[in-house]
């Protein structure tokens, strides 16, 4: 399900670039392709992948609830009208603020280490988030599960954690996983479930499984809801999911400018989007796949550089095109997740506008920034530093 050159060439027309554009049916086709395969499991969408509120509507909409990290994807939580059984908090350091906004909501908190037994507003919902301790198939920087990641208690501690929820009155309802991101291989998920399930024994049956997400976009569903099903049901448990690079990543492209070339060690490709608006190549190594919207033959190999005033401001490295053409479109694909969510205001650079494709127009869902908006913060601190 691709956007055509054409419709890409309109959105970059209308609303410039750098430029998100969604296509809605791939939104729609990779909810569907996760409630396939995991049938009746209840769906929280890791919202940190792409917030935006138009796509979290649209998510609500059908029943997805939202697996949120800060006050502020709370509030996003909040304000399109989730709550009680719908919202997840989770994070290794909550807040007092995030804890009293999770109790406002009725939501269930994940655990993440003892102290948050004392922690949690009385009578909490909760879940204990388990470190399975294992190596997977990811970068470093994504993988959450290691003996050496920050998040969790050891599978030894996890029994003690959710017998003293309970008897400091919370209703802890079972255990949560979450391995990491952009996983790789599928043996991971069948580790990290086997490693829960082993707890069993000493947990008796819980109310829910959450597996959290981390599905890489080319990932065996079907096989990943398998082994997370049978480690449900080792607890008579009710499976809960969190997927976010999976329902979003492919329906998002990054539309940028071509602004011109130069040749000095390497190959440069110069464009007006990049490590701002998408910082994946730069923090991850990520390869995003790069489309040249204008003809002629494949021929040079290019570094696609951003505007930065940093070596490192590379979009993607050794990408086959034709010959460059200023003014043309690039489009980056697979850039629905932690793209726009993860875009920055630095070199004081107004994040891009976001446009969702609806099937018969394109429907502005952000507008691009205005260098004001970026610094209004300022200038609500004191007027006497402008005089100074
Ligand atoms: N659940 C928990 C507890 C998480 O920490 C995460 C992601 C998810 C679910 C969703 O994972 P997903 O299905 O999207 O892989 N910025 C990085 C990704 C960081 C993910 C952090 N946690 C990137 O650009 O690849």
């Amino acid at each position: 399900m691709i956007l055509s050159r054409t419709q890409l060439l309109t959105a970059a027309e209308r609303f410039g670039t750098p430029l998100y554009v969604y296509h809605a049916a791939e939104l729609d086709a990779a909810l569907a392709r996760v409630q396939t395969a995991f049938g009746d499991a209840r769906i929280f969408y890791a919202m940190k992948a792409n917030p935006n509120l138009t796509l979290l509507a649209r998510m609500r909409a059908v029943g997805v609830g939202f697996e949120c990290v800060s006050a502020g994807e709370l509030a996003r939580a909040e304000y399109v009208g989730a709550g009680g059984d719908g919202v997840l908090v989770n994070g290794p350091a909550k807040s007092p603020e995030e804890y009293a906004a999770g109790a406002r909501l009725g939501a269930t908190f994940i655990v993440d280490r003892a102290e948050e037994v004392r922690l949690l507003p009385p009578a909490s919902r909760a879940l204990v988030r388990v470190n399975p301790a294992l190596n997977v198939s990811t970068h470093d920087h994504l993988a959450t599960g290691a003996k050496s990641s920050k998040f969790g208690v050891t599978p030894e501690q996890a029994p003690a954690v959710l017998a003293a929820l309970r008897a400091a009155g919370h209703d802890a309802r079972g255990l949560h996983v979450h391995i990491g991101s952009a996983i790789r291989d599928a043996s991971d998920f069948s580790a990290a479930f086997a490693r829960l399930a082993d707890l069993r024994v000493e947990t008796g049956n819980l109310e829910v499984l959450d597996v959290g997400g981390g599905w890489g976009i080319d990932a065996d569903l079907p096989g990943i809801a398998r082994e997370a099903w049978a480690a449900a049901g080792a607890f008579g448990a009710r499976l809960w999911v969190e997927p976010g690079r999976y329902l979003v990543a492919r329906a998002g492209t990054l539309l940028t400018k071509v602004v011109g070339t130069k040749r000095t060690g390497r190959s440069f490709l110069l464009t007006d989007a990049g490590m701002t608006e998408l910082l994946r190549p730069m923090l991850y190594g990520a390869e995003h796949p790069v489309t040249a919207l204008w003809d002629g033959e494949q021929q040079e190999a290019w570094d696609v550089a951003g505007p930065a005033c940093e070596s490192g401001d590379l979009l993607a490295r050794d990408v086959t095109l034709p010959a460059p053409v200023p003014g043309a479109l690039l489009a980056i694909g697979e850039a629905g997740a932690y793209g726009a969510s993860m875009s920055s205001t630095y070199l004081t650079r107004s994040r891009p506008a976001e446009v969702l494709w609806t099937g018969t127009d394109w429907q502005l869902i952000r507008r691009r920034e205005t260098p004001e908006e970026v610094w209004a913060a300022e200038l609500s601190v004191s007027e006497p530093v402008l005089g100074a």
